[in-house]
């Protein structure tokens, strides 16, 4: 990982330049948690917004159960919830953002200390009508293979709807593993919002995904 400067806020530089191992992510997070908001409102983060609104597009059953991957402190929950929807579970590495999550009150259950690499360790396949996750697939966070562990959560027929920074998707093998993804029929690219608001410091992808079957 370069030192280049990415973004302009320094604590969202210095997640941005995470090297993805969960024992440090977790400790830069749970150091984080008190300033998340501030400082991601601060850099107009529409990320969460951007996100369930797409996802309410093509869902729209206010009873689906859906699970926010990489909740942190809710603020996907919160979009959710002002949507109508009553059933969202998340999950995070830190625990301290997770406790930030619970109290929004936008959540049917979170769970923290939790590896996305590992969520099936946790959760039974097919479990969920639809899965987001925003401001996780970002440079330091997860690898591009996450969304395996993510599509194997989600029902058949269900959907799956990730936000990738701009730089994240230029610099991993994020469209390698779509393309494995679809041309195995695992799961169809039915939305893709290329370089739409993000926040101040550049754009991101947003994808939607069916999973087969
Ligand atoms: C930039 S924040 C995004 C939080 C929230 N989704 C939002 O949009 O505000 C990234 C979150 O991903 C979590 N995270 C990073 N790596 C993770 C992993 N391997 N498993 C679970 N959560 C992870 C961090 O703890 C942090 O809360």
């Amino acid at each position: 990982m370069s030192d280049e400067k990415i973004s302009s806020n320094e604590a969202i530089d210095a997640a941005l330049h995470l090297d993805g191992d969960p024992e440090r992510v977790k400790e830069f997070y749970e150091d984080w948690a008190r300033n998340y908001n501030i400082d991601t409102s601060g850099s107009d983060y529409t990320g969460p917004a951007i996100a369930a609104k797409l996802l309410h597009q093509h869902l729209a059953v206010k009873d689906s159960e859906l699970l926010d991957a990489g909740c942190g402190t809710g603020l996907v929950g919160v979009e959710l919830q002002s949507l109508g929807y009553i059933n969202v579970d998340g999950f995070d590495l830190s625990d301290s953002m997770v406790e930030l999550a619970a109290a929004t009150g936008a959540y049917r259950q979170v769970l923290g200390s939790i590896d996305m690499m590992r969520a099936s360790e946790s959760y039974p396949a097919a479990s969920y009508d639809a899965i987001l996750s925003v401001g996780v697939f970002t440079l330091g966070h997860v690898p591009p293979e996450a969304l395996h562990v993510l599509l194997e959560l989600t029902r058949a027929g269900g959907l799956l709807v990730i936000s990738t920074r701009t730089h994240y998707y230029d610099q991993t093998n994020f469209q390698q593993v779509v393309d494995e993804l679809t041309t195995s029929q695992q799961a169809e690219l039915i939305q893709l919002i290329k370089d739409a608001p993000y926040n101040n410091d550049g754009d991101g992808h947003y994808w939607v995904f069916r999973k087969s079957g």
